[in-house]
């Protein structure tokens, strides 16, 4: 955070609009210590900020087999692969795996090859259908129990795909999760929420959904 990134896209101040801060990536990386997560999905890769807390946790944590599996369709071709050489010059690479493809099709492939995680951190596209679409598949990768931290929770357009899986599938805020993380001053909606899986998964009727 101190350095930045060795390059950044000809935009003012990028990286620091769309890297995670550091105090978030901080309080993610206290959370997959403190949960012991051996596996975690991330969309999302950018300049690494987030990969970089999620794999010092894998690495804290000690597993024998740790896992970091990444999705990002654009990291060779808008962010000219920083956030993935921040990760080899860190050795974080050796626990990582790399998909350059939209999470909805990594995602799907990943349930077709029944992998499983303890979490995931899903700080990608942020329109409303491809982040609905991210909890659906992760829905079916994420063990019971297990969480997933969604980033940029006061945009309306994560809040409201979230709100579904809380309404209807029994997803629960942990308000107690992510200390030090970001706060928006004015309505004191949290930048990330970490949404705890039911232990015992259902599927609703659909008659009775609850709209949300
Ligand atoms: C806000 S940035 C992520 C920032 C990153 N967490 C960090 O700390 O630097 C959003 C990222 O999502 C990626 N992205 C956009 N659409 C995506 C999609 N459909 N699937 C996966 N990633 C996507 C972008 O290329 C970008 O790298």
């Amino acid at each position: 955070m101190r350095e930045g990134p060795p390059s950044t896209r000809d935009y003012a101040n990028d990286f620091d609009t769309v890297t995670l801060p550091e105090r978030d990536c901080d309080a993610i990386r206290d959370l997959l210590i403190d949960m012991a997560a051996e596996k975690v999905i991330e969309v999302g890769l950018a300049y690494g900020s987030s990969a970089l807390a999620i794999g010092e946790a894998l690495i804290a944590v000690g597993a024998e087999r740790p896992m970091h599996i990444i999705i990002d369709p654009l990291q060779d071709s808008e962010w000219s692969n920083v956030g993935w050489q921040l990760l080899q010059s860190a050795a974080l690479d050796a626990i990582a795996r790399l998909v350059l493809q939209p999470s909805s099709l990594a995602l799907s492939q990943l349930v077709v090859d029944g992998c499983t995680a303890d979490a995931a951190f899903v700080d990608g596209s942020h329109r409303f259908h491809e982040v609905f679409v991210d909890l659906y598949f992760l829905r079916k990768i994420i063990r019971p129990g297990g969480t997933i931290i969604l980033d940029d929770y006061w945009w309306p357009s994560v809040r409201a795909a979230a709100h579904y899986y809380e309404k209807n599938l029994g997803w629960q805020i942990v308000q107690e999760a992510l200390d030090g993380r970001t706060v928006d001053d004015a309505t004191r909606c949290p930048r990330a929420v970490a949404l705890r899986l039911p232990d015992h998964p259902f599927e609703p009727a659909f008659e009775s959904f609850r709209p949300f």
